[in-house]
């Protein structure tokens, strides 16, 4: 089986998490606190990056150069961006692209200088099982009562573009900037594409799933903090659990 590397950038994204690992024992390295175990048969390791691109991808290489992670998945909260896509939804990124990057008129507007790539890939099969595990998660969370009651709807999984950026989209203005430039973008989140960017140099696999916390506008400091102390480490745990079974 193989090691699979669990990632969330905050504490309440993997509260749920961390207390289900068996056999847990932790390493402090580069300011992290890695949980080594298991998860069932899978051997796990499961750590809080921290906030933003730059802690998402120190934590990443670790995990890839010292832990020698055989795939990863990053799993948190997101705003969401595209039309359907609500709060209590779940997207599972099929790319990663980093909005704030832009070195133009040198380089094509958010393509990673000497890469030649915008858009970082995620493994299609690993993120195929995360999805049907995503789907199973929600079904069992539309029968508990706290997610079904902050969410209000039946929540549906979507696939597509996540984008990330060092900045927590809080305004009407700044998300509809967001949907002109990339018109397809899902989701806006502070880690992901950094931790692709990572996992592509070592072509590792990667998935990458969000439930949605806020819409990226005027309210979302309101449902994102109602969401995470609510639902996020709940939803997350079984999201992976469901995930590890495909
Ligand atoms: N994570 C959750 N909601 C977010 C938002 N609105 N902007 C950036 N990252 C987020």
């Amino acid at each position: 089986m193989s090691r699979t590397a669990l990632i969330a950038a905050m504490h309440e994204e993997l509260a749920a998490l961390l207390p289900a690992i068996e056999d847990a024992r932790t390493e402090q390295r580069g300011g992290r606190e890695f949980w080594l175990g298991r998860l069932g048969e899978h051997e796990v390791i499961a750590v809080r990056s921290g906030i933003g691109k730059v802690a998402a991808a120190v934590t990443a290489t670790l995990l890839l150069d010292h832990y020698q992670a055989q795939r990863v998945l990053f799993l948190g909260v997101a705003g969401g961006l595209g039309p359907g896509v609500k709060v209590g939804d779940v997207v599972v990124a099929d790319a990663l692209l980093q909005h704030d990057m832009d070195a133009s008129p040198i380089f094509p507007r958010h393509e990673v200088p000497l890469t030649g790539l915008a858009r970082f890939p995620v493994d299609a099969a690993f993120s195929a099982a995360v999805a049907r595990g995503a789907a199973a998660a929600i079904a069992q969370a539309g029968r508990s009562t706290e997610a079904a009651e902050l969410v209000g709807h039946p929540s549906r999984v979507h696939r597509g573009l996540i984008v990330s950026g060092d900045r927590f989209v809080s305004t009407s203005a700044e998300s509809q900037a967001l949907r002109e430039a990339l018109p397809d973008a899902l989701a806006v989140e502070m880690e992901g594409a950094a931790v692709a960017q990572v996992c592509h140099a070592f072509d590792v696999p990667l998935a990458v799933v969000r439930s949605i916390s806020d819409r990226a506008d005027d309210t979302a400091h309101i449902d994102f903090g109602a969401f995470l102390s609510r639902v996020a480490g709940p939803l997350g745990l079984a999201i992976v659990q469901q995930a590890l079974r495909f």
